[in-house]
């Protein structure tokens, strides 16, 4: 019996999905690769590119290799790279003494990729986790059991100061300590950086998805010490009222731009961001969400190229002008294609 089931219809969402040109006309959602800044780990010395274990495609480069990719990068229409040291243990301590030597790794890549590449720019993060040994964003009160807000915040100040004097366009503090972005503000002004911007980790969680960038940079947790928490200053993943308090905050502190991270994970979060601020709104895709598209592609499990894609595009959706992804190269290339 042939079926002669009919619906007296008006809408017909399906009519705008009939063929590629429709389609194309309705899309609401375009990535581009200047919306794209790309994280790049730097490490010491000559030696060939090391791939970090769980980051598939993703290595630590000695400054002459990452001076090649920032050009590669501004090739393809990136536009920003966010720099992140690994330093030798040996050059760690307890204060995270190095952080605030002007000769230190990250300022010498600085230099070098400004020199090369004058047109990119280049981000810094402002925190003390690669340079201590515990691996806190900070250093520790007398008590040895919690990261001291304001002594930290002093040291965040003369390190954006650093920074900025060793060319970056933005520092970016990612350590969620209270007044921060005010006090470096300041600081930077003080020291005659006023077009230095400020990229604020405004939102940040106490997320577990940071474990391979903490491979990565070698701020896991110290040798013998208890699994390194960082909740007493990240914020707690259920809250998402908190998370307009701290980007209300940081924008009338004076951040240029308004961060949150993860991303994947907290669309939600970017969304509500973009109501509370007028400052641009960009968002992370850390570590772990790079890696989990990866291990399921090795497993056979996902299409990464086409979950890679869906994933930036939900995170621009939700309202992120600015991405930072591990991903930058490979959708660049993809785009331009
Ligand atoms: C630390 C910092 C972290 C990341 C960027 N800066 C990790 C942390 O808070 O421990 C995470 C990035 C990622 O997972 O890709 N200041």
């Amino acid at each position: 019996m042939p079926n002669a089931f009919k619906l007296d219809l008006t809408q017909r969402p399906r009519r705008l999905r009939r063929t590629p040109a429709l389609r194309a006309l309705v899309e609401e959602t375009v990535l581009r690769p200047a919306d794209f800044i790309a994280p790049l780990f730097v490490v010491e010395g000559r030696a060939a590119p090391e791939e970090i274990k769980s980051m598939p495609g993703v290595f630590r480069l000695g400054i002459t290799d990452l001076v090649k990719e920032c050009r590669a990068l501004h090739k393809l229409g990136i536009h920003g790279v966010a720099l992140f040291p690994k330093l030798d243990t040996k050059l760690k301590d307890d204060e995270g003494t190095q952080a605030l030597n002007e000769d230190t790794l990250v300022l010498r890549a600085v230099r070098a990729v400004k020199k090369a590449v004058p047109e990119l720019a280049v981000i810094t993060d402002v925190a003390l986790d690669p340079y201590t040994t515990h691996g806190h964003d900070g250093v520790l009160n007398p008590a040895r059991d919690d990261v001291e807000n304001d002594r930290t915040v002093g040291m965040l100040c003369q390190m954006a100061v650093l920074q900025a004097r060793a060319g970056v366009d933005l520092v970016a503090p990612s350590d969620m300590m209270d007044g921060r972005v005010g006090a470096i503000r300041k600081a930077l002004d003080t020291a005659g950086h006023t077009g230095t911007g400020i990229l604020a980790y405004a939102v940040k969680y106490n997320s577990a998805y940071y474990g391979p960038f903490r491979d990565a940079v070698g701020s896991a947790q110290a040798e013998g010490t208890r699994l390194l928490s960082k909740a007493t200053y990240q914020m707690n993943p259920a809250n998402r009222r908190e998370a307009v308090l701290e980007a209300t905050l940081d924008t009338l502190e004076g951040a240029d731009i308004i961060m949150v991270k993860p991303a994947g994970p907290y669309l939600d979060i970017i969304r509500d961001v973009c109501g509370a601020t007028r400052k641009p709104v960009a968002a992370y895709q850390v570590s772990g969400e790079y890696a989990q598209l990866h291990a399921a592609a090795r497993l056979g499990w996902l299409d990464l190229a086409r979950t890679r894609h869906e994933s930036l595009l939900a995170i621009k959706r939700a309202g992120a002008g600015i991405i930072l992804t591990y991903f930058a190269k490979d959708i660049a290339r993809e785009l331009r294609r």
